[in-house]
């Protein structure tokens, strides 16, 4: 019982109110006890004298309302005097267990608003307001979440940008220098490293699209071969000319899955374009599916280089490699592919994600579909 009182401002305002009405009903009780009596005989003996001092005529007809009820009125006074200040009382202590509290959230508010969005408020009690200010903290705390990405992200994009333009600046004042020749060559790694940064920004944009959820998602029922078909068959001379073997499996009846048909290639179309460009030559790349329950799973298997375990947790994040340089040398992405694949995959609903046993092991991309009801 306490306890609801504690966390229902509603139920202490009216326990106040009640303590009001109380205390006046008990004041009145003793007051009409006490001192109406008293009051009594001293409003009837003040009319006495005035009697004495009258004719005496009308004595019968003298009213003894008028004084009951000044002596009654008194008794009221002192009743209402104790429950005003006991009013004042409950009234200045509730006001102030209400009124701080949003006095400083409303100060808080005001911080945050100014950029200081470690700002947090005392959680006291465990009423409505307590609850609002765990609400307060909580909001401050994604909105300083937020902003710490923002800045990490706005750190991050000026680094990608920074490395081939430093490349592109560099040949430049080279050639400008004499320093490098102006052949061919040296026009080829400028001209990469202008793709480079285009590539880079194209991704930055889907990117950003990706996760703002700027698209609309167009469910349909559609077959996982085909899909598998129409991604294979697009890098089909690549993993020719690498002579990598494709293997493609699909467990019998597979449900067909739903999906937005050109998200889910474009997931598909990363994983591939990774197992393609992380696996040696004369390797082998294997890609399977298989209903787990109500999903399917879709898996990605190479014999490239495999994933330390310490940087598997890492690889979904945004410009996150393994081997920086190697991945640079190799004319190797940003590191957004799999940011962008994962955005993609928790936009349908499903999950994402990588194990390796380990360097030179390998490693298997897996990710799930809904499947369709049957
Ligand atoms: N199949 C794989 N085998 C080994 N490592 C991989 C594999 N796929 C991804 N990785 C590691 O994960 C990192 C992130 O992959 P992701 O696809 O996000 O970026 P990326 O391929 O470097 O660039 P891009 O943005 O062009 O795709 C890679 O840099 C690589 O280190
Ligand atoms: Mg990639």
């Amino acid at each position: 019982m306490t306890d609801y009182f504690r966390r229902h401002l509603g139920a202490r305002l009216f326990l106040s109110y009640m303590a009001i009405i109380l205390i006046g009903a008990i004041v009145l009780v003793i007051s009409s006890q006490f001192i109406l009596p008293a009051a009594f005989n001293r409003h009837m003996a003040g009319m006495g004298m005035m009697m004495g001092q009258g004719s005496g005529l009308h004595s019968e007809m003298t009213p003894f309302y008028p004084e009951f009820r000044a002596s009654f009125n008194e008794a009221l006074i002192y009743g209402a005097l104790a429950s005003m200040i006991v009013a004042v009382i409950l009234s200045v202590y509730l006001s102030r267990s209400v009124i701080a509290p949003v006095r400083l959230m409303s100060a808080a508010t005001d911080r945050i608003a100014n950029g200081r969005y470690e700002e947090r408020v005392l959680v006291e009690g465990e009423d409505e307001l307590a609850q609002l200010a765990t609400r307060f903290n909580q909001m401050a705390e994604k909105l300083n979440q937020v902003e710490t990405m923002r800045r990490r992200l706005i750190g991050d994009v000026s680094h990608e940008l920074r490395t081939p333009l430093t490349a592109i600046k560099g040949s430049m004042e080279g050639l400008l220098d004499g320093v490098l020749p102006a052949s061919n060559e040296t026009y080829q790694q400028i001209h990469a490293e202008a793709d480079r940064l285009n590539r880079l920004v194209d991704d930055l944009q889907e990117l950003s699209r990706v996760e703002a959820r700027a698209y609309e998602l167009e469910f349909r029922a559609l077959e996982v071969s085909a899909l598998v078909q129409t991604v294979t068959q697009r890098f089909a001379p690549q993993f020719t000319a690498k002579r990598i073997d494709l293997d493609i499996e699909l467990s019998p009846n597979l449900p067909r899955v739903l999906a937005d048909e050109d998200r889910a290639i474009q997931v598909l179309t990363n994983l591939v374009a990774n197992a393609l460009q992380y696996t040696p030559e004369n390797g082998r790349v294997g890609i399977s599916a298989r209903r787990v329950g109500t999903e399917v799973i879709i898996s990605m298997q190479d014999t490239g280089p495999g994933i330390a375990p310490e940087h598997l947790p890492h690889i979904f994040d945004r410009f996150y490699r393994v081997d920086k340089s190697r991945s640079r040398r190799a004319g190797g992405g940003s590191g957004i592919g799999l940011t962008i694949a994962r955005a993609l995959v928790e936009a349908h609903g499903g999950r994402i994600w990588a194990e390796s046993r380990g360097e030179g092991q390998g490693s298997t991309f897996s990710f799930t579909l809904r499947g369709e009801e049957p």
